[in-house]
């Protein structure tokens, strides 16, 4: 039966451009993880957004002279298109500042208040009555206690490392204006975390299959876990939805973002007319969630999400909590003034490159065990020497002698044993880049897609049907008989990874239908009139299955066109 699978991707802030590194942690890798299981046939809910909230939207807005709305809104636009470009096929990607979260994210605040696991607490302020406002941690610099650098900031210094708070600093001043702050009692809301750590410590206990540094990660976390404020002293954010005086305090930006992944899902149940439909992937103890991120994000998703679950007792936890380490950038590499020696942004890249071959870079050197390097001159070359000699000329020499010398699929004769060993290498890849995938290890997995190009390759090398075509037209036609039914099934083993170059494939290989798009936007239209635009496809009328196909005997093949161009790097 299929699987109601959800696929939890961390939120992106809304704060500035994002760059490969973001979009290497989390979004390629849960997009190939989302494929393959509509492949499968389960049934996924891959759902995010932006992240709208928090100081660094705040920042940014008064850096910019903007208002906060003015910063999410420019962002999220881009952000939306950055990723559509790179195909990553969210069944939504909303933002947190819709009704909808709002609406979900105070429900959700009353239902964790009304079950005893918020409660109030004073703590000390920084006031700056320069700038009539309390001042989140990172308004405050001043001079390090610890080693008299004097930009430290109020929650660390960046000198020596230390963790900080603002009464540590010397000589504190407000970020905003320069005025010395004074410090001062703020009541806030707190979440018992206490409450819950016996209850996830059974339950971390119990994942054997998560990564075990995240299992070790999140256990040690719970040998001294404190309560937290989930609340702050600033007018960005959602309001705290209790009678008392609390106007100038908004929900923390953490506890409503984790909470997006359960408003997104009812946005997207409405957008589709099936306004129960979350339900499915929610409240149902044989649905899966796999959530995606960044390792600085695992606290997050691994303790305090599922507490705050816990603490409801009417929703499901996480299944699997998969994070990636961080896209460095090569000590090596020549830095580019006018990049400033950064890693390129999404948008920048892609209207320079296409979006397969990056996709490709991300999975096949990317952060999914170790801290990897970006490189344009790497990529380059595995675009030059692995997509393109190996997948993309295989695809081309195949498609081309087949359309000059028969127009169409040549009928088999009788197969040799080299003829039925690839075939059969090819038929095995499904089980064992699908074990792969299923565990989330798409390096290996896209290893293996390329080890079976690789093998099909060697084949036609040892047969040389353009050779044996001149002396030997049926042995010929066997041959490139055996390599298209390879290619016809790589071209699904390729899907998660290749989507682009996939579809083409399929159109050039005569099936009809989608494969792997398109992405939308739309536009969503709120009860209180608010309208904001989403990322969206239908997957559900996509066509393809993780299973061995036949491409039938006879059916025409135009010439094809090239699936991967070669690259050259610029010179500046
Ligand atoms: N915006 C956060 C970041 O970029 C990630 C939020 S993930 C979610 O680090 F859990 F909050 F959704
Ligand atoms: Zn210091």
């Amino acid at each position: 039966m299929a699987a109601k699978i959800l696929v939890a991707v961390a939120w992106p802030y809304a704060s500035g451009h994002r760059h490969l590194g973001h979009v290497a942690g989390f979004g390629v890798p849960s997009d190939v993880f989302a494929r393959y299981q509509r492949l499968v046939g389960n049934d996924v809910l891959m759902v995010s957004g932006t992240d709208d909230h928090g100081t660094p939207i705040t920042v940014r807005a008064e850096k910019e002279h903007k208002t906060p709305r003015e910063v999410v809104d420019f962002y999220n636009r881009e952000i939306r298109e950055n990723l559509r470009d790179l195909g990553l096929s969210y069944n939504l990607f909303t933002r947190t500042s819709t009704e909808n979260h709002y609406t979900v994210t105070q429900d959700f605040f009353t239902r964790l208040l009304a079950n005893g696991y918020i409660f109030t607490d004073t703590m000390t302020g920084t006031y700056s009555e320069a700038d009539k406002r309390f001042l989140p941690d990172r308004y405050v610099e001043g001079t390090c206690p610890f080693c008299g650098y004097d930009k430290a900031r109020g929650d660390q210094c960046d000198n020596c490392g230390k963790q900080l708070d603002p009464t540590d600093l010397i000589n504190p001043r407000s970020t905003l204006s320069g005025a010395t702050p004074i410090f001062k009692p703020t009541t806030h809301f707190f979440l018992d975390l206490p409450a819950f750590a016996d209850r996830l410590r059974e339950w971390i206990d119990q994942q054997d299959h998560w990564r075990p540094n995240v299992r070790r990660f999140s256990l040690g976390l719970l040998e001294e876990l404190p309560a937290r404020a989930i609340t702050r002293d600033l007018n960005w954010g959602i309001p705290i939805p209790v009678e008392g005086d609390w106007d100038d305090k908004r929900i923390y930006v953490w506890f409503d973002a984790v909470i997006g992944y359960l408003s997104a899902a009812i946005e997207w149940a409405k957008k589709v007319g099936k306004t129960e439909a979350w339900r499915d992937w929610w409240q149902n103890p044989d649905s899966r969630h796999y959530y995606f991120m960044g390792k600085d994000n695992i606290v997050f998703h691994s303790v305090i999400w599922p507490a705050m679950l816990m603490g409801r007792s009417d929703l499901d936890l996480p299944y699997e909590v998969v994070s990636s380490e961080f896209l460095t950038l090569a000590g090596g590499e020549k830095i580019s003034a006018s990049r400033g020696g950064e890693i390129p942004l999404v948008g920048d890249f892609l209207a320079e490159y296409d979006p397969d071959p990056l996709r490709y870079f991300l999975i096949i050197a990317g952060p999914e065990t170790s801290d990897s390097e970006w490189s344009l001159g790497e990529f380059i070359r595995r675009n030059n020497e692995e997509l393109v000699a190996t997948w993309g000329n295989l695809v081309n020499r195949v498609l081309s002698l087949t359309h000059k010398h028969f127009g169409a699929v040549p009928a088999a004769g009788a197969l040799t044993d080299r003829d039925r060993e690839v075939l059969t290498t090819a038929r095995a890849a499904f089980e064992t880049i699908g074990a792969d995938l299923n565990t989330a290890h798409f390096k290996a997995a896209l290893g293996g897609a390329m080890a079976t190009a690789r093998a099909v390759n060697e084949y036609l090398s040892a047969e040389e049907p353009w050779k044996v075509v001149k002396t030997d037209r049926e042995r010929a036609g066997t041959i490139l008989h055996v390599a298209l039914q390879a290619i016809n099934n790589l071209r699904i083993l390729f899907t998660p990874f290749l989507p682009f170059t996939c579809q083409t494939l399929h159109t050039m290989l005569g099936h009809t239908g989608a494969l792997a798009g398109p992405i939308l936007m739309e536009t969503i239209s709120e009860p209180h009139g608010s309208t904001h635009e989403v990322l969206t496809c239908y997957p559900e009328t996509w066509v393809g299955t993780w299973e061995w196909s036949d491409l039938p005997v006879g059916r025409p093949l135009e010439k094809p066109q090239v699936l991967f161009k070669k690259l050259e790097l610029p010179t500046e």
